[in-house]
């Protein structure tokens, strides 16, 4: 067995202030805000989570409560980061939330950054190239149909900045937020499934090497109807 040793987080004792990546970005699509779907309690949300691997069309205005739920800012506060910290559904180590969520609807081969202190959607120029073979890549694992494609792609230097051997800290704020998003798909009724691939080597390709990288895939869909 090789398990790779990231070894224990530290804080630095001055941390770096980092400079975020400024994304060139097209079009600019505002997201419906959260619309009144099922409120089911929270311990039947937890009883009902399973993966489903069955995809029918996702409606903007169920990915805006999608995503207003579980990944908008709720609010923000100064750092000596190089950026602010936020607060949102999922814990984040240091509240950094290095983690950004671009999406790829069904019918348009463009990919999407969610933006999640103005709930947009912000279209990422050169993605379309650039992930093509992400797409293709998801679709040999599992072939998602009519779901929504949802990356996860960290910016781990937010995270690097404030601590030393950081990086499990990453992926353990992708694991809980992809916990977070099943669970969110389960409230509000629609079907959810992680992905094992990492979405590299395609993620890193959006920008200067090493600032991004791939931490998962996931598919989100409505209850297919058969
Ligand atoms: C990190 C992670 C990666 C996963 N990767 C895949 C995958 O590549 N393909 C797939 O069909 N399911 C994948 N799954 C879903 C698991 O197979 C699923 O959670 C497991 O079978 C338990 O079923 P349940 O989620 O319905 O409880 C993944 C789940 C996690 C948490």
């Amino acid at each position: 067995m090789t398990w790779i040793d990231l070894a224990n987080p530290v804080p630095k004792a001055a941390p770096e202030s980092y400079a975020p990546i400024m994304w060139e970005v097209g079009e600019i699509y505002t997201l419906p805000l959260l619309s009144g779907g099922p409120n089911r309690p929270f311990y039947d949300v937890l009883d009902e989570r399973v993966s489903h691997r069955e995809f029918g069309a996702v409606k903007d205005d169920q990915l805006g409560s999608f995503l207003w739920v579980a990944c908008r800012t709720r609010w923000s506060s100064a750092s000596n980061l190089g950026f602010d910290l936020e607060h949102r559904a999922a814990p984040s180590a240091g509240a950094i939330h290095p983690i950004h969520i671009v999406i790829k609807r069904p019918d348009d081969d463009r990919w999407w950054l969610y933006e999640p202190r103005t709930h947009q959607l912000l279209e990422l120029k050169h993605a379309r190239t650039n992930l093509a073979g992400l797409y293709n890549q998801s679709m040999l694992v599992l072939d998602g149909g009519l779901a929504i494609q949802v990356l996860f792609i960290a910016e781990p230097g937010k995270t690097l900045g404030k601590y030393q051997n950081g990086c499990s800290l990453v992926w353990r704020d992708a694991g809980v937020l992809l916990g977070v998003m099943a669970l969110t798909a389960t409230a509000q009724g629609l079907n959810f499934c992680p992905l094992g691939i990492t979405g590299e080597p395609w993620a890193s390709a959006l920008a200067d090497q090493g600032k991004l990288v791939g931490v998962g895939l996931a598919l989100l869909g409505s209850v297919a109807s058969s």
